[in-house]
């Protein structure tokens, strides 16, 4: 029995699980900084790095009380090295590197990015060759997967990633941070054919992404309109209730705005579906793999399933497709397997890539 516990503080979750061979979630923390941003619509570098550090040592200490788990059971310990904030990243590589030395526990690095396939990998019998869609606020990413974790890029966002874009537009519209859970539950409101927007058309690599047209597209629509009295009386709501419920965002959203989300949104998931479908076939894919937090966008989910497509699609488990350590910590097992350690001098890598 192998137990990992998985540390994460790439951006602004700061989260600890505990995971035993690979698969089985003993413990799952997380504690979450949006109220600390949601006001500046998007995440403060210098205030995420101070929320990690008031919140790093409660949270692994109650990952490992819940898991009832000692350090001294652990085989290793597993952080993210990136990619992410590297202010964020370093609260998260200095804790771990300090519990390994004082305790003689190995260190394994792991990457953001296939945490979060691994976050979906983990929890499913997946067939090799897969395709993996990694889309969340940092990443739009397309890898080929392969029999043992060996992955290749294969197309990722020249600009904004999908969840940036749904914070963005979020942002532009009063509807505060995060963007895309307000515009799922939105969407389903408006008429998704409402506005036509172009889809990008990539040179050179067609499997790229780019979703600054469609921002563009957006920022047009709304200077064309006065919005001043419907965002003045979201952003009143925002402040007066940290959680708007539906019908409280729904009395402050006229239908010509729902329609605008629900043809972003629709947008969206046309741009990402047809070329993860299209990289899927390139590769002859097994099956497809969707993760990251956009992955918990229920739209994307219905059309992926409405596609019936020719093979199996997985997306990842509730509080496993946005940021959390039990993906950190399932996608460390196979480095464990194959004794891929690290040692102190572990640096952050805010970019850092995989494949
Ligand atoms: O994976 P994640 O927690 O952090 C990053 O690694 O970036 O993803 C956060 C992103 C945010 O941009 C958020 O707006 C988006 O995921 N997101 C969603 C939904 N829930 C979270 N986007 C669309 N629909 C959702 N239901
Ligand atoms: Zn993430």
């Amino acid at each position: 029995m192998a137990r990992i516990l998985g540390i994460e503080s790439s951006c602004d979750e700061t989260a600890a699980a505990v995971i035993e061979d690979g698969s089985n979630i003993l413990s799952s923390v997380i504690s979450s900084q949006i109220a600390t941003h949601s006001r500046y619509g998007g995440v403060v570098p210098e205030l995420a790095s101070r929320e990690h550090l008031r919140a790093i040592v409660p949270v692994v200490r109650l990952a490992l009380e819940q898991a009832q788990t000692e350090l001294s059971a652990l085989s290793a310990i597993a952080v993210t090295q990136g990619p992410g904030l590297v202010g964020s990243l370093l609260v998260g590589i200095t804790y771990a590197k300090a519990l390994c030395m004082a305790r003689g526990i190995p260190l394994i690095s792991v990457n953001h990015i296939e945490g979060h396939i691994h976050a979906v990998a983990s929890q499913n019998t997946i067939d090799y060759p897969a395709l993996a869609l990694v889309v969340s606020g940092g990443h739009t990413h397309l890898y080929e997967v392969r029999e043992g974790f060996k992955y290749r890029l294969l197309g990722k966002t020249r600009d904004d990633a999908a969840g940036e874009a749904f914070d963005k537009v979020a942002k532009l519209l009063g509807f505060g941070y995060p963007g895309g859970p307000v515009i799922d539950v939105l969407a389903p409101h408006g008429n998704p054919e409402a506005v036509r927007f172009t889809l990008a058309k990539m040179k050179g690599n067609t499997l790229d992404f780019s979703f600054s047209g469609l921002k563009t597209a957006v920022l047009r629509w709304y200077e064309a309109r006065d919005m001043t009295a419907e965002i003045t009386a979201r952003r009143e709501l925002l402040a007066s209730q940290h959680r708007p419920t539906l019908e409280e965002w729904l009395s402050v959203t006229p239908a010509a705005t729902l329609d605008l989300l629900a043809s972003f949104q629709r947008t969206v998931i046309e741009e990402l579906l047809r070329r993860a479908v299209r990289a899927a076939d390139d590769i002859a894919a097994r099956s497809l793999i969707i993760a990251g937090g956009v992955a918990c966008n229920s739209g994307l989910r219905a059309a992926a399933e409405a596609s019936h497509l020719p093979y199996a699609v997985f997306f990842p488990a509730v509080g496993l497709s946005t940021d959390n350590a039990a993906m950190i910590a399932a996608a460390a097992f196979p480095k464990l397997a194959r004794g891929e350690f690290a040692d102190s001098t572990l640096k952050a890598d805010a970019s850092l890539t995989i494949g």
